[in-house]
Order: structure tokens, then C-alpha cells, then sequence
């Protein structure tokens, strides 16, 4: 019987950014993120004789995977079922899976799939094995990508950077549900190329910042400060420990050897006018961007009307907005049993 799972992306607030066990993404530091509403990545996992994976797109034309894409896909499940044969309950898990991937991220958005891919996929992985607990199947989606540990939970959730060197030694775990604060994330892309350097290799180049140990000795304090912001609905000191954080990751990503740079004129200028534009009214708005020129507007409520009218006044840009999501989640039926229902409706 295969299985059906679906997930989202989540935009940091505090940022992971460089690891302690590259091959096993064992981050090393804590990081911090909002789970998004949409748009969503839906799986179908299947037992089968030989690993294979396929990506299909919103309209659902195919995308064929490249060679690297397939091998981070087989890792991927590979290191699942060590995990769980590690924890001893690998018994009904499949010798091999087919994958099936179907993504509703709008091409060049700025959001990044991953984090969506591989925790709906650690989902439905987990749903091949009897009551995994929920820091399990983070730990699975972290195999695959860091921050997809994140989106395994709804709301509010943290990375926690754990101890040792071991497949279970760093997970995430939840800490404020979905609605407990309603905060939106206003999404601004002013550019649409792609990324010299993906994450991945991105968090392996952290080290060769000399801005790097300065960033872990501070990341605690921050992480502190941003779950008692998140705890206390304290706008002003989410702002505050949000934006610092962003720029210091970015410092660090700036000063490492080759430099990445992520953020181009563009997001600076957005930047500026935002800060001006939240003095002038009073706003509750934060700016946050993660490996690339994406601004993210994470904002109250109240400030929502402002922002949007902020967002839609960018030329050139694409805008896209989500709220706060539950997480990722089995879903039964299957997808081609979904999609039948769906024709006879
Ligand atoms: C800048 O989770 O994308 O978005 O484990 O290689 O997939 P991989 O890295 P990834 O790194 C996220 C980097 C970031 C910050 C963040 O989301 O915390």
C-alpha cells in the first residue's frame, strides 16, 4: 500500500548555518523557524524492487531529477533505514521505495523545496514503522535536508543542535502550535536566477569565516531570546533577535572563502524601505532572508494590510504570501486514490 504525505516549507528566525557532521547535516548550532502554511509538497512511497525517484510540477508535467538530485534522494532513504534499523524497528520498512514527488512551489519564488520534500518523504518513510514519536521523523527529515526537521512540526518549531556524532544526535522539536500566534510571512523575490551555491554546500564553507566561532558563541543567547519572544508574543523582541541573527549569518556567508554572497541590491534597497516605512506606522514587521535575495516580511496581523500594499508596490518583484502551517502529515488516501475520488465528486 503506498503511502501519502504533505508538507511545507518554514522560514527561520534564527538560521542553521554550518555544520558540525556534514554527511549527516548534525548542525552546529540551534536554529529556529515558522512553519508555512503552503505551498505544499505532496509524496507517494511505494515498496519496490529498486530505488527510484520522479518530480512532477504543479501542472503535473515531470521534472526529470539530475544525477545529484537522485543520489541525495537514495542517500537520503538509505540513511533512513539505518536509523530505524539502528532504533531496532527497521522490520516492516521497505528493502527499496519508489518516490514520487509533486511540488505546488511556484518556480522562482525564493522558496527552497527541500526542507518540504524531505520531511513530507520522512513522514511517509515513518509511516512504514509503528509509532515512531515525532523527534524521529524530524531526525529522518533531517537526514535529508537540516531544516526540514522543522517542518515535521506545526507552528513554532526549534533545531536543536544535540550532542554526538550518531545518526539520532540532533532533532527538532515544537515550541509554540499553530495557533498560537498569528504571524504571516509576505514573500518578496526580486530575482529570479538560480543559486551559484545550494545550501549544502554552502554550510560546509561556514568554517572558513573567521566571523564563524564569534556566530556559535552567540547563536545560544539569541535562541533564548527568540523562544521567550515566541512564548511571550513579543513583537518588538522577535524583531530585534530576528534581524540580527539574519545579518550575522549573512556577515558569515560574506566572509567565508569563496564568498557567497546571497542578497543582491535589490534586497538591500527592500530592506531600507521596509525599515523606514515601519518607523513611519508603526509596524509590526521583521525582514528575514535565507540563502538567496528573498525577503521575507514576517509580520502581525495588524501590519498585514501595510505590508502586502508594501509588497505589491515592488517592481519587477514576485510576491507571494502564507500564514502558519500544522506540519507535515500522512494523508490518506494515496494520491491516485485522492485524485479518483476527486474525478467522481
Ligand atoms: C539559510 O536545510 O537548506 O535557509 O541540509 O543542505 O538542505 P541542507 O541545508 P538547508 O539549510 C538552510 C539554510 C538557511 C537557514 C535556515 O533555514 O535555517
Amino acid at each position: 500500500m503506498p503511502i501519502r504525505a504533505v508538507s511545507t516549507p518554514n522560514i527561520a528566525l534564527i538560521k542553521y548555518w554550518g555544520n558540525r557532521n556534514e554527511e549527516l547535516r548534525l548542525p552546529a548550532a540551534d536554529s529556529l523557524s515558522m512553519t508555512l502554511d503552503q505551498p505544499t509538497v505532496e509524496v507517494v512511497v511505494s515498496q519496490s524492487e529498486r530505488f527510484s525517484a520522479r518530480s512532477f510540477e504543479k501542472n503535473d508535467t515531470e521534472r526529470p531529477l539530475s544525477v545529484k538530485e537522485n543520489a541525495r534522494l537514495e542517500r537520503h532513504f538509505l540513511l533512513a533505514k539505518k536509523y530505524l534499523d539502528n532504533i531496532g524497528v527497521a522490520g516492516a520498512f521497505p528493502a527499496s521505495a519508489s518516490v514520487e514527488i509533486r511540488s505546488n512551489i511556484p518556480k522562482g519564488i525564493g522558496l527552497a523545496s527541500s526542507a518540504a520534500v524531505f520531511s513530507a518523504l520522512a513522514e511517509a518513510y515513518g509511516g512504514f514503522v509503528n509509532n515512531l514519536s515525532r523527534r524521529d521523523i524530524s531526525i529522518l527529515a533531517r537526514l535529508g535536508s537540516g531544516s526540514a526537521s522543522r517542518s515535521v512540526f506545526g507552528g513554532f518549531s526549534a533545531f536543536v543542535v544535540g550532542e554526538g556524532e550518531e545518526l539520532g544526535s540532533a532533532y527538532a522539536e515544537q515550541i509554540a502550535p499553530v495557533g498560537h500566534w498569528k504571524l504571516w510571512d509576505v514573500i518578496i523575490v526580486p530575482s529570479q536566477e538560480e543559486k551559484k551555491t545550494g545550501s549544502t554546500e554552502g554550510h560546509a564553507l561556514a568554517r572558513t569565516s573567521s566571523l564563524f566561532e564569534a556566530r556559535l558563541r552567540d547563536v545560544p543567547r539569541r535562541q533564548k531570546e527568540c523562544i521567550e519572544a515566541i512564548r511571550e508574543k513579543d513583537f518588538g523582541k522577535l524583531q530585534k533577535v530576528a534581524e540580527e541573527d539574519c545579518l550575522d549569518m549573512h556577515a558569515v556567508m560574506m566572509s567565508s572563502t569563496p564568498p557567497l554572497r546571497y542578497l543582491n541590491d535589490e534586497t538591500h534597497r527592500i530592506v531600507r524601505d521596509i525599515e523606514e516605512l515601519r518607523t513611519r506606522e508603526h509596524l509590526a514587521v521583521l525582514y528575514t532572508m535565507d540563502a538567496g535575495p528573498t525577503v521575507h516580511l514576517v509580520c502581525e496581523e495588524s501590519a498585514l494590510p501595510a505590508v502586502q500594499a508594501f509588497a505589491h508596490a515592488q517592481k519587477g518583484c514576485i510576491m507571494f504570501e502564507a500564514g502558519i502551517g500544522g506540519g507535515s502529515r500522512r494523508v490518506w488516501p494515496s494520491y491516485q486514490q485522492s485524485h479518483l475520488w476527486h474525478l467522481y465528486k
